[in-house]
């Protein structure tokens, strides 16, 4: 039997990146999905140089065509699929705009990246799993399920909090099938894009935000990526409807 298959969204940077990475590490054959071609291409060269296996598909994960598209071709080269990691998606760039104030356009785009596109995922790799009668979805959400994010807005927080829903009713219904879901949920984590987004603010802001967070520090990408891995191994066989928090203890406020 070959390496099990890891489907892993947003793999071209930050928290996606790390994860392949992790996956790998631990004998996967990741196929990495996202748009930008050579951010891909370098996520599979560093994984490639480890040693380990990385296959990338350009996919958007807005698309529904697309979505199931790239889920057909992997399944298609690797005629399996083991493990799908929901990790595509993210606030806007800009500071969010007040609930009142928000177009409809950037609404629907935050929920169909961070939420739909999630749902099509699973949607997809689902009847696969179930005829294996077997398979692990990771969904990652955010600290903003838990907490009005005053990084991201408000189409944001519905997005990651529709999240953990989306889990915990694929969990009742996938369960019988021996496919086990699960979320994390990670507070702020230092990815290109999140830390530049930090460098933005003030020093009393950054150090408003750090006296919420018990370490006293924001997370690092492989912090995130190392708890993926661990719910997509067999050391998590029992683990299963589970919301997994990585935010060095701010939720707790
Ligand atoms: N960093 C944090 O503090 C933090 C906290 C809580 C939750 N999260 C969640 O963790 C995940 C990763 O965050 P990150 O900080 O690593 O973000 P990031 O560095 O901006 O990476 C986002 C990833 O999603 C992909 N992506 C974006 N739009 C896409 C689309 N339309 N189709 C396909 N792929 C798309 C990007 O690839 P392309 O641009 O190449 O398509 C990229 O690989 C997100 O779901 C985010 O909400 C992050």
């Amino acid at each position: 039997m070959g390496a099990p298959i890891a489907l892993v969204t947003g793999g071209s940077r930050g928290i996606g990146r790390a994860i392949c990475h992790a996956l790998a590490q631990q004998g996967w054959h990741v196929v990495a999905l996202a748009r930008d071609r050579d951010a891909l291409a370098a996520t599979a060269q560093s994984i490639a140089r480890a040693g380990g296996r990385c296959d990338i598909r350009l996919c958007d994960a807005r698309d529904r065509a697309s979505i199931e598209r790239c889920v057909a071709e992997a399944l298609q080269a690797h005629g399996r699929l083991d493990l799908l990691v929901n990790n595509a998606g993210g606030g806007s760039s800009a500071r969010p705009l007040a609930a009142d104030a928000l177009p409809d356009g950037e609404w629907v785009d935050t929920l169909d990246l961070n939420l739909t596109g999630a749902y099509r995922f699973c949607r997809a790799v689902i009847p696969a799993m179930k005829a294996a009668r077997s398979g692990a979805i990771v969904n990652v959400s955010s600290v903003a399920a838990h907490v009005a994010s005053n990084l991201s807005g408000v189409a944001y927080t519905a997005a990651k909090t529709g999240m953990v829903g989306l889990s915990r009713h694929l969990a009742k219904e996938l369960g019988p099938y021996g496919i086990r879901v699960n979320t994390v949920a990670p507070g702020i984590i230092a990815s290109e894009r999140v830390a530049a987004k930090y460098e933005t603010f003030s020093e009393a802001e950054r150090a408003g935000m750090l006296s919420r967070i018990p370490l006293g520090r924001i997370g690092r990408v492989e912090e995130v990526a190392s708890v993926v891995a661990f719910l997509a191994s067999a050391g998590a066989s029992y683990i299963h409807g589970a919301l997994i928090d990585i935010n060095g203890g701010l939720f707790m406020d």
